[in-house]
């Protein structure tokens, strides 16, 4: 299984921090591991011509469940593979707290977004009242259900899930290994049960406040195949060690 760096740019970046790109694909031209930066959607054809040729993948942060017509804002995911995207975060909790994104939505995008051609990464976690209470695995068994197509109709590289505890993104804590570890061994034996084999391919990254100097603890815990990093993929200085750990994990 290819492991996979992915970055989200979420509202960040103009054209000048394209050399960021520049410098991540410079610095690392055959990185050991997939790299993937989705930048907003403003910056997804630019950031595509620059990573042209290279080993940098881009994606998007969302899209629509529809292919075209009157959804004035959205774009589809014809759209971002039209602008030179090959992947789509999806269900982001972000997108489902601002947006008020249900499980139905983002199976209902994820679909969508897979007819298109497009690798889908499906994110889910709890909150910090949810861990609290002690319903974490309940929480991430129920998103699993919810926003996931029943049956894959994709190769397993097409479909990746990303555990992002909604507590740790950008506040700097991160659960302890053990945690992630419990979350991940249980998201591969839901997956398991539900795809059969097949879901031994999936890819399973974490995601939430991932940096340089946690990076290869995180990486060595059994069913953690890549990382979705949000504030430390904006620079190429921060986002390359996090790239390089997953390469040697
Ligand atoms: P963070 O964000 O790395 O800034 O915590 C992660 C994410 O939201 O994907």
């Amino acid at each position: 299984m290819r492991k996979l760096a992915a970055g989200n740019w979420k509202m960040n970046g103009s054209v000048e921090d394209l050399d960021e790109v520049t410098a991540l694909i410079a610095a690392h031209p055959a990185p050991g591991c997939e790299m993937l930066l989705c930048p907003p959607a403003t910056l997804l054809s630019r950031m595509a011509e620059r990573a042209a040729g290279s080993s940098l993948m881009v994606g998007g942060q969302d899209c629509h469940a529809k292919t075209s017509g009157a959804h004035t804002g959205d774009v589809s995911a014809q759209m971002l593979k039209d602008a030179g995207a090959t992947h789509v975060i999806l269900g982001h909790s972000e997108r489902r707290a601002d947006h008020g994104e249900s499980d139905i939505s983002v199976r209902a995008k994820t679909i969508a977004a897979q007819a298109a051609g497009l690798t889908v990464i499906v994110c889910i976690g709890e909150t910090e009242a949810q861990r609290n209470a002690g319903d974490t695995l309940a929480v991430i068994g129920r998103q699993l259900e919810g926003s996931l197509p029943t049956s894959l109709t994709t190769a397993p590289d097409g479909l990746v899930i990303a555990y992002e505890p909604v507590w740790a993104i950008g506040t700097g804590r991160t659960p302890t290994l053990q945690e992630v570890g419990e979350v991940h061994g249980f998201i591969r034996a839901t997956l398991t049960k539900r795809y059969g084999e097949a879901a031994n391919g999936l890819r399973l990254l974490y995601g939430g406040s991932v940096k340089a100097s946690n990076a290869a603890a995180i990486f060595a815990v059994p069913h953690v195949n890549g990382a979705l990093v949000g504030g430390a993929s904006l620079k190429a200085a921060d986002f390359g060690p996090i790239v390089l750990a997953l390469a040697v994990s």
